[in-house]
């Protein structure tokens, strides 16, 4: 319909219609081509309507538009990912394995609810958790998980996934000012199998799995890239939404399609136990004829105000669960025993087995863990064994396989002393330890490693491999000496020429002022994992408190208890640590404070509104609420700290009365919030 026009006779308003017409086509062609499955026009069809829209919008440049089908490859490339945060926190699920565990969940999900408990029960896709927030309809940033409160903005990349619509569709329902989701950007198995054969022609590593494939193209630097590989992307959670009124998740789930999204396949209502392990057998049954990779299913109270009523605990929701599947596992000769030593010292033996797929993954090592499993296993050099992979862990030696009339090596024994540095080693239970800590190479190797990795410094480039050339070639003695590399250090390792020599250097020089969470994490102090290196960061808010403090001090970090405490003591205690860090300092590192957050004067208060409000919309209230520590729920309980009863209460004033939680009206509500420190 669009064909019998010449670019060039076209006015000014005339072609500003038709560019908007197309637009509308063809985002209607992508939503049934990608999102439904239901392409309605030939692909060629498709490619002059598409074609005519580029040349119109070059002819007209002052039409051009970000949310036009043209701007999915628009974006240049970066020189890294800028941060934001999420928001809500991106919780991850509590796992559980076994149809007890799931009976256990129901029953606890109906002591709260009672019966009238439902649940939606969805596929657990295995791919990268993603944010995509939406401004009045328009998409204008996502952001990978990253920490679950921070993450990177990966927007350009995200664009390129043909499923996302780069505007929200408005046909069926309004769309709202503010709309943050949650969804799983996934890679075909297909698709990630054509991706690595490439990989390999063109000389370069292919990805471990479709996850990592997919993760792996979402943080790609140049758009272009991500372009060019297989995304997709479903969506199942709503984050925040403003100007909706919805009650259950499957309005949820309608609401995100009637927007245009693409969801997982066959989302269901579940009733109680049986529902669910019905649900769960028949994924498991299916798994293997799907082309996407999923390793459980998810359960989730279909209700919303009873979802509040639950809360979350740190790290989960207590409203719903992933019902895992069973690892899959293969059967493989062993035929090396080895020992790696890792950061900490710890060694390792390390199973090197003859190549086999475990769950469309090749293993060719695995993990034995320590001695003592080593024995109790009776694992040897030419036995056969299972060997399993679950998710994201390192392939394990379940248990050997018995063959009949076979004769077998001797029994293994751990070596005395460090395959790495010759130092003699020493027991501490099950574990075999290389105590020279500054000495040994490996440790080094794992220590550089560990402060490059993702979510430490998050140095690109500096692997494995990389920590390993560095210390074997003499140029990096302690982590300061990464700070001091320049590229002609770098060229004379394997791999490098003078472009990717470069480009280490600068992305380590990047990391000059990291955050200090960040920072404290890469020290790969005992004990401190991520989630304790920002507790400390924020409670501290400097190195050198965090080094000063004593164990009492610690231990007054909600969460920080005696073994932590211990072992950053006798971290900071030896010299040689603290000179360490001196030496980062001394090459011009700079771990940068957090934020002060505010003092949260109303910590864990729960707040429920009943009836309109004459100051302030619903939402402002709740930012407000938030921003002091306090929560909002949108029912009562006996958890409710106030209700606060505005104009024409509904329902929820009698349940205040009933189960005697305090009210308030408006004004004392203001009162309250200004004693908190609110500037209202
Ligand atoms: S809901 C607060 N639903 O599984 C609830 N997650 O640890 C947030 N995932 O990182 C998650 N499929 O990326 C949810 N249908 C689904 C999912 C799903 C996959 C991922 C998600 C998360 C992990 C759970």
């Amino acid at each position: 319909m669009y064909r019998d026009v010449r670019v060039q006779d076209l006015a000014a308003p005339e072609a500003r219609d038709l560019i908007e017409a197309l637009r509308e086509e063809i985002r209607r062609h992508d939503h049934l081509y990608y999102v439904l499955d239901r392409p309605e026009i030939s692909d060629a069809e498709y490619d002059r309507l598409f074609d005519r829209l580029r040349r119109l919008e070059e002819a007209f440049p002052q039409f051009s538009a970000p949310d036009s089908p043209t701007q999915r490859v628009g974006g240049q490339p970066r020189e890294e990912f800028p941060s934001y945060e999420h928001a809500a926190p991106m919780l991850s699920l509590e796992s559980i394995a076994d149809p007890d565990q799931a009976r256990r969940f129901d029953e606890r999900m109906r002591k709260a609810a009672g019966e009238r408990v439902r649940y939606v029960l969805e596929p657990k896709l295995d791919g990268a958790s993603i944010e995509l927030v939406y401004e009045n309809g328009m998409l204008v940033r996502a952001v990978t998980r990253g920490d679950g409160r921070v993450g990177e903005g990966v927007t350009e990349n995200v664009k390129t996934i043909r499923s996302v619509p780069l505007r929200l569709r408005s046909q069926a329902r309004p769309v709202p000012p503010l709309l943050a989701l949650r969804g799983e950007v996934i890679m075909y198995i297909s698709a990630f199998e054509k991706l690595n054969r490439k990989l390999i022609e063109a000389g370069l590593e292919p990805f471990a799995n479709p996850r990592n494939a997919a993760a792996g193209s979402l943080r790609q630097l140049d758009p272009r890239i991500t372009a060019e590989r297989p995304l997709d992307l479903l969506a199942y959670e709503i984050l925040e939404v403003t100007g909706q009124a919805l009650r259950t998740d499957r309005e949820v789930l309608d609401a995100l399609r009637s927007w245009g999204l693409k969801l997982p396949e066959k989302i269901e209502a579940g009733e109680g136990v049986d529902d669910i392990l019905e649900y769960h057998a028949h994924w498991a049954a299916e798994r293997d004829n799907l082309d996407f990779e999923i390793d459980g299913v998810v359960v989730k109270v279909d209700d919303l105000a009873l979802r509040d009523e639950l809360g979350v605990t740190a790290h989960h929701p207590r409203w719903a669960i992933a019902f895992k599947f069973p690892p899959r596992k293969e059967v493989t000769r062993v035929e090396d025993i080895m020992v790696s030593v890792g950061r900490t010292g710890v060694l390792t033996p390390v199973a090197l087995l003859r190549s086999v797929e475990v769950g469309g993954v090749t293993v060719s090592r695995a993990s034995l863990h320590n001695r003592e499993e080593v024995k109790r296993k009776d694992i040897r050099t030419g036995d056969l064994v299972r060997v399993q992979r679950a998710g994201d862990v390192i392939p394990d030696v379940v248990e050997r396989v018995e063959e009949a009339g076979r004769k077998r090596a001797e029994p293994w024994s751990m070596a005395d002393r460090c395959p790495a540095c010759g130092a003699r080693v020493v027991e501490r239970g099950p574990i075999t330890y290389c105590p020279n800590r500054f000495g040994c190479p490996a440790q080094l190797k794992g220590r550089i490693q560990h402060f490059g990795s993702k979510d430490a410094l998050d140095i690109e480039g500096l692997g494995e491999e990389t920590s390993a050339a560095l210390v074997e070639h003499g140029l990096v003695k302690e982590l300061a000496h990464l700070f001091r590399l320049r590229p002609e250090h770098l060229l004379a390792l394997e791999g490098f020429a003078e472009r990717s020599a470069q480009k280490l250097v600068d992305a380590i020089q990047r990391r000059k002022r990291p955050e200090l969470a960040r920072f404290l994490y890469a020290l790969g102090i005992p004990e401190v994992g991520v989630s304790v290196a920002r507790d400390l960061a924020e409670h501290f808010g400097s190195l050198e408190a965090i080094l000063e403090a004593s164990r009492e001090e610690l231990e007054g970090v909600p969460g920080i208890g005696p073994k932590m405490s211990e072992a950053i003591r006798s971290f900071v205690e030896d010299p040689r640590n603290i000179e360490a860090i001196g030496s980062l300092v001394a090459h011009g590192v700079q771990p940068v404070a957090p934020r002060r957050r505010g003092s949260e004067p109303l910590p864990g208060f729960k707040f429920v509104f009943s009836g309109g409000l004459a100051r302030f919309s619903r939402d402002e209230v709740k930012k407000l609420v938030e921003s002091l520590g306090a929560r909002v729920s949108s029912s009562v309980s006996a958890q409710t700290d106030y209700v606060v009863v505005g104009l024409e209460p509904g329902s929820k004033l009698d349940d205040a009365r009933r189960l005697g939680v305090k009210t308030i009206d408006e004004l004392e509500f203001i009162e309250l919030l200004r004693r908190a420190g609110a500037d209202v």
